[in-house]
């Protein structure tokens, strides 16, 4: 399986010029790289003009949806809509969207079945709000992974084995992500803590090939220099990034590290001739 590199813009830009400028910026310098799967979630607003343009090297998701296909719901965009307007992914259940818009493990689930009827791939958010669990050592004292594990079952209650292949992880602690107030940056061992404690709970759950199988991808604070680091990890098989994927530079540097990272050595011999 490729690599993944998710980046959710969030509400940001703030016009379709900018947006215009951002995405044939990233296009510009991405196209053509095939050995990693490179996914942009812009607003809702700008996914259209954006769908048009795009290539096949650079795949679209929403950032969130509402869990019924059509009708009175004021202001809500349904899966159906999202896959007919060319997403292939949605992002479910952002820290973001638990803290401000009281969004549940439950209202998460019923989100999940939804999208599971639109033939779109879910990439699940969880992550534990503080680092507190870790005692004065530096220690995980467990207390995270009841939050960890709770929120994974919760979410994915009532998902059968099979629905598994269309739904993605991804460990977000909030403490680490950039705009959080007095983030700290997590370390590639929080990353591989959080994935073994994720796999482990599907192979309780389910199985051990879908404990195997489930790609899992960190998210908070990653950018150009230290996503090799996250991604070196063995239970890490992609990045979602937040401000990094907004910069077009620095977005690419961070694709072009990962890309370079994953080449094959015979792949990497024909570059090394230009
Ligand atoms: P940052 O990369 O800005 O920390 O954001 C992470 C995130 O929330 C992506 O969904």
């Amino acid at each position: 399986m490729k690599p993944l590199i998710v980046a959710n813009w969030k509400m940001n830009p703030i016009s379709r010029k900018q947006a215009e400028h951002l995405f044939e910026s990233i296009r510009k310098e991405i196209c053509g790289i095939q050995n990693i799967e490179v996914i942009l979630c812009p607003p809702f607003i700008y996914l259209d003009f954006i769908s048009k343009k795009t290539s096949k090297d650079i795949k679209l998701g929403g950032q969130n949806i509402f869990w019924d296909r059509q009708g009175p719901y004021t202001g809500e965009i349904s899966p159906q809509m999202l896959k007919d307007i060319g997403c292939d992914y949605v992002i479910l259940g952002h820290s973001e969207r638990r803290k401000n818009f009281k969004e549940t493990d439950e209202i998460i689930n019923k989100k999940i079945k939804a999208v599971l009827k639109s033939r779109l791939k879910i990439i699940l958010c969880v992550g534990e709000e503080s680092r507190n669990s870790f005692n004065k050592d530096g220690r995980w004292t467990g207390e995270v992974d009841l939050v960890l594990r709770e929120q994974v079952l919760r979410c994915l209650e009532d998902i059968d084995e099979s629905q598994m292949a269309n739904i993605i992880i991804a460990y977000e602690p909030v403490w680490a992500i950039s705009t959080t107030e007095n983030s700290c940056v997590a370390v590639p061992d929080d990353a591989l803590s959080a994935s073994l404690l994720i796999r482990k709970t599907m192979h309780q759950k389910y199985n051990e090939k879908i404990a195997r199988s489930l790609r899992i991808l960190y998210g908070g604070s990653v950018d150009s220099k230290n996503v090799i680091d996250f991604m070196k990890e063995d239970g890490i098989d992609g990045v979602l990034v937040g401000g990094a994927g907004i910069n077009s530079s620095e977005f690419t540097r961070l694709v072009k590290a990962v890309s370079g990272q994953y080449l094959s050595a015979e792949q990497k011999t024909v570059i090394s001739r230009f």
